[in-house]
């Protein structure tokens, strides 16, 4: 089988939340025609009011006319049908980080699309040989992992599954820089290079509000102007969701064992629902 970028229209993405509106919108803005699937109609709403916020910003600095913007918008087509996305020539995988939903639904997904469709997971940890080994085409499944806010962060990570043929990895990384991203490559290890080395970095910085060390904000204010990063580890916590975060550190201690600890603030705070900017209460407060 052969993967060429050139024989790619369409776009299936599952999953209309923060990573997968995103997902959807890069590749509307990129031209091509998008399915984008939820399992409620509100969930695809919500999606597409994420889409239109973020398309907004990018006309307010004049980065896009209100015409353009229209346009990226009507290439995209909602759906809570699984099914719609059987034509589709990739599809992108952003559902909840859940081992057992993911199999299922890549089983699903396998059956529904053509032989040489990619099916690619945005999972932040996740194994992708274990997503894989539940489809009988383990060979096209990759993961295609894009950084949140999808619409402005360059980097996407394709991580390589056992099976995955070099044909799929090729085809995942055009297709990244088709939607205007920059890539890099990671083996199928536990949080691969990003979420290994980003999230131990934001658990410390909890660990040390916990502990005493400083202020939340002086935490803050030290790693952006100390290390010249955008956002301090609670404020990027805040920015992901604390439920994503504790999620995937658990995974990583799992794998890897106590050096990646959840920190004991980050679990009471997912318990008590201070889930970040999304709830409106984080290590921070937001409107
Ligand atoms: N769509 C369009 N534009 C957006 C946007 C979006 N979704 N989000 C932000 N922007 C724009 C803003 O409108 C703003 O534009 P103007 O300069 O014209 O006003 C510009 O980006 C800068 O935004 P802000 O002024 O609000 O704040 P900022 O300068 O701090 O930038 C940020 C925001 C881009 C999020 C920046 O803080 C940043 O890069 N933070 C780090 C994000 C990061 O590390 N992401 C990775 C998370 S980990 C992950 O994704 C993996 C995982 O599996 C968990």
């Amino acid at each position: 089988m052969s993967y060429g970028i050139d024989t790619v229209d369409s776009v299936g993405v599952v999953g209309a939340g923060t990573m997968g509106s995103g997902i959807a919108q890069v590749s509307a803005l990129a031209g091509y025609d998008v399915v984008m699937r939820d399992i409620e109609p509100e969930l695809v709403e919500d999606g597409f009011d994420a889409i239109e916020d973020s398309l907004g910003r990018f006309v307010d600095r004049g980065d896009l006319t209100e015409k353009e913007a229209d346009a990226v918008v009507e290439r995209i087509e909602g759906t809570t049908a699984l099914d719609d996305l059987a034509d589709c020539d990739i599809v992108v995988e952003a559902a909840v980080e859940d081992m057992a939903v993911k199999r299922e639904l890549f089983a699903d997904l396998a059956e529904l699309t053509e032989p040489g469709t990619v099916l690619a997971t945005n999972t932040s940890t996740l194994s992708v040989t274990t997503i894989a080994s539940a489809t009988d085409r383990p060979g096209e499944v990759v993961r295609l992992h894009f950084m949140n806010p999808v619409p402005v962060m360059e980097g996407v990570e394709v991580v390589v599954g056992e099976k995955t043929a070099e044909g799929v990895v090729d085809l995942a990384h055009a297709f990244a820089e088709e939607v205007g991203k920059t890539t890099w490559e990671a083996d199928d290890k536990p949080g691969f290079v990003s979420n290994r080395i980003l999230m131990p970095w934001i658990n410390e910085g909890i660990r040390a509000f916990d502990e005493g060390v400083a202020t939340k904000a002086d935490i803050d204010r030290g790693m952006k102007l100390g290390t010249n990063v955008p956002m301090g580890p609670l404020e990027l916590a805040d920015h992901i969701g604390l439920d994503v975060c504790l999620h995937a550190t658990e995974t990583l201690h799992e794998e890897l064992g106590d050096r990646y600890k959840p920190a004991y603030l980050l679990k009471r705070k997912v318990e008590a629902g201070d889930l970040g900017k999304k709830t409106g209460r984080g290590f921070y407060e937001y409107e």
